[in-house]
């Protein structure tokens, strides 16, 4: 998989290709970060990242004098590890042993028995309640409040997630009631409704971020947040059904003491009986897969429990599983029906994926008419055919699979599915890209045309005129949404004659509802602050893939205007013999893959045309040449602490501009650390290596700006 062989060449590079690739990963792995952990926005699968890190990892190892102190792998990587505190378990976390078949119902009863030294006929009350499908929490509560949440972890040992935990509505923060312990870890399962987890992947689909595959691995995602507020924002649930540590413990049976759970405020399933009749264990368990459906949250079988809990005490475990305890799952539902079409949906980054149109079918008691195909791939490696018959499975999963034909029934003049090459939204090309990173074919095929895919569009016109790009304030996503919706903005290009437009409009904006005067004035005039732009935001701003906020910049270094880089573009788009595509690929931080995104870009007609467009309504100016020279060129300068005579991101762009390299943290490769009121650690590091430190004043000297 991508892990692997994102590694696969390492042990074949110079030292000068490593050099560029580190130099490469850090700066994608940064951006990635920032978008992940600062934006909530991420752009890549957590697999794609992963190999990029363990790449970035592997090339590090083999040369260790490459590894800087602002690499991400020293940098976040110890961060990450350090994310969660751990928490012992008081008591372990264990798991249950599975049966699928009614015989291993049976045999677990007797063997109880057995252990138990009672006759076959004796009676043994047993516990039956739906098998959650989340993950499993430990809650400790001191005289009620609660204290400390852990993730079950390796079963010994979890992740303390208290503050995330502390976001859960149904989880209380202090437990009601008269008869509560001293101390009590409470246990159960986190997890997600399955319309919560739709609308969490309708909405991160919305803002390209990363979509989970099912409610389970949203609900450990969510939960695994470094940001609480980010778990808050996140509908989880809880499910109280175990203890670990219970002092003292409130029943002597497990169906008391979820009593008294439920007594004390924690939420426990309704669908909880107990009996010492197998048939109606076994009864139990059909209502609950029958109901299955209709439950709203994903179950994957039902859970016995001997109900005494001095049985419990006397069964104890088994290597890792309780004797007392045992999990029936739920085999798979299976159900065929005809694939009527394959329709293929345009995400909003213009990832393309084919969703199956089947005869409607009932399976498990949800009537299914689409299933996903996931990608063009899928659909060869199972030679899936319009007009086959299917296998589909409804395994507790929201979305339906399709497992595979029945090739038999087969209709004579099936032929294999063509995966278009052009986008259904818009007509542009659509390609599928190698990887820069793991250098594979990427599985996904994307539309390449961008700023005038409606599919894509709005995702667009929010790149377009974020903080990095033209940064237009006022012009958020509810606002690019509805103007959307009302003609208003379409392309980038509308942005600007925005204000012509309302003018000779009869549907003034300043009479739009929650619009008045002021703020279609304060609009107009942040739209009109951003008429002249550095060349680097507004290659930025045009959303083409692989270039980040870096590699802008490096593209807009290399071209003396926009118009000059237009042309380039053009002429690298047309042949990629080409002087200007050799010259693209040429250009620090651009391999060929990158080149051959941006030509994609420019090979598109109706992309060229919103750049001139643009081009006709704004002023877009060069970058200023490195200077050759300057006291600082080749310098590596840290800041920290306040800035009081300009902004980071200026006093950034001012040190670059003179050739000089501003890094985030001190190495003793750091020449100058600059530093204002409130310097912190980085102070003590330059101290420790050595490194001169000078205050603000003295650097604006020193560059000659005062
Ligand atoms: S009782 C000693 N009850 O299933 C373990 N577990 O396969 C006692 N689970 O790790 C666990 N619903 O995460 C129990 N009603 C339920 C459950 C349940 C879901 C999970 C739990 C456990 C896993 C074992």
């Amino acid at each position: 998989m991508a892990q692997k062989d994102s590694t696969a060449d390492v042990a074949k590079l110079t030292k000068a290709q490593a050099k560029a690739q580190v130099r490469r990963l850090a700066e994608e792995i940064a951006e990635h970060d920032r978008l992940y952990y600062q934006e909530d926005a991420p752009l890549i699968s957590d697999a794609d990242y992963d190999a990029m890190r363990l790449r970035l990892e592997t090339i590090e190892a083999r040369f260790p004098e490459l590894r800087s102190a602002e690499s991400p792998t020293v940098k976040v990587g110890a961060a990450a590890l350090e994310k969660f505190g751990k928490v012992r378990h008081r008591v372990p976390m264990l798991s249950l042993s599975n049966a699928f078949a009614v015989e291993e119902v049976e045999e677990f009863i007797a063997r109880v028995k057995r252990f138990l030294k009672l006759s076959a006929e004796a009676s043994v009350e047993f516990t039956a309640e739906p098998k959650i499908d989340g993950l499993s929490i430990s809650l400790r509560y001191d005289d009620g409040v609660l204290v400390e949440a852990a993730t079950r972890g390796d079963g010994f040992e979890g992740e303390k997630v208290t503050a995330n935990v502390r976001t859960i509505d149904n989880v209380p923060e202090r437990l009601k009631g008269r008869d509560i312990p001293e101390t009590i870890d409470i246990r159960g399962e986190i997890y997600m409704q399955q319309e919560d987890f739709l609308r969490l992947n309708a909405a991160q689909e919305k803002a390209g971020g990363r979509t989970f595959a099912n409610p389970r691995n949203a609900a450990a995602g969510s939960l695994r947040q470094l940001d609480p507020k980010i778990t808050a924002a996140r509908p989880l649930k809880f499910y109280a059904y175990t203890w670990g540590v219970a002092k003292p413990l409130p029943a002597d049976t497990q169906y008391g003491v979820c009593q008294a759970f439920r007594r004390w405020g924690l939420p426990v399933n309704e669908l909880m009986i107990v009996s010492a009749d197998v048939a109606q264990l076994l009864a139990h368990y059909q209502k609950i897969e029958q109901e299955r459906a209709r439950l709203g949250f994903d179950i994957d079988g039902v859970v016995y429990k001997v109900n005494r809990l001095d049985y419990q005490e006397r069964l104890g475990f088994i290597s890792r599983a309780p004797r007392w305890g045992l999990a029936h799952k739920f085999t798979a539902i299976k159900a065929m029906t005809i694939l009527e079409g394959i329709e293929i949906q345009v995400g909003r980054t213009g990832a393309l994926t084919p969703v199956a149109r089947l005869k409607p079918v009932t399976v498990g008691g949800v009537v299914v008419q689409n299933a996903t195909l996931h990608n063009e791939d899928e659909i060869q490696r199972k030679d899936v055919r319009i007009g086959d018959t299917v296998i589909l499975q409804r395994a507790g999963d929201v979305i339906p699979q399709i497992l595979g034909v029945v090739p038999e029934q087969r209709p004579a003049k099936a032929r294999p599915y063509r995966f278009p090459d052009k986008c259904p939204a818009c007509g542009s090309h659509a390609v599928r890209e190698i990887n820069p990173n793991t250098g594979k074919l990427d599985a996904v095929r994307r539309c390449t045309g961008g700023l005038i895919c409606p599919a894509q569009r709005v995702e667009r016109l929010r790149h377009f005129v974020s903080r990095h790009a033209f940064d237009i304030e006022g012009l958020g996503e509810k606002i690019i949404q509805e103007f959307f919706a009302d003609d208003l903005l379409q392309s980038p290009p509308d942005i600007f004659t925005l204000e012509e437009r309302d003018r000779k409009s009869v549907k003034r904006l300043m009479a739009r509802e929650g619009w008045g005067e002021t703020s279609a004035r304060n609009l107009f005039n942040a739209i009109n602050a951003r008429r002249t732009v550095p060349l680097d935001r507004f290659i930025y701003a045009l959303g083409i893939r692989h270039v980040g906020e870096t590699t802008a910049r490096s593209l807009a270094r290399a071209y003396d205007s926009a118009k000059d880089f237009l042309s380039q573009m053009k002429a690298a788009a047309k042949e990629r013999e080409s002087q200007a595509f050799q010259l693209l690929t040429k250009i620090e931080g651009i391999g060929t893959i990158v080149g051959s995104a941006v030509a994609e870009f420019f090979a598109e007609e109706h992309n060229v045309d919103v750049v001139e467009q643009l081009l006709k309504h704004i002023e877009v100016r060069p970058l200023e040449r490195v200077a050759a020279s300057s006291p600082v060129s080749g310098k590596t300068v840290v800041f920290t602490g306040a800035l009081e005579q300009m902004t980071r991101d200026e006093a950034k762009a001012m040190a670059e501009q003179l050739g000089a390299k501003v890094a985030g943290s001190v190495s003793k490769k750091t020449d100058i650390v600059v530093a204002g009121p409130g310097a912190g650690s980085k102070l003590k590091d330059a101290q420790k290596h050595g490194v001169e430190v000078i205050d603000e004043t003295e650097w604006l000297t020193r560059i000659g700006r005062t």
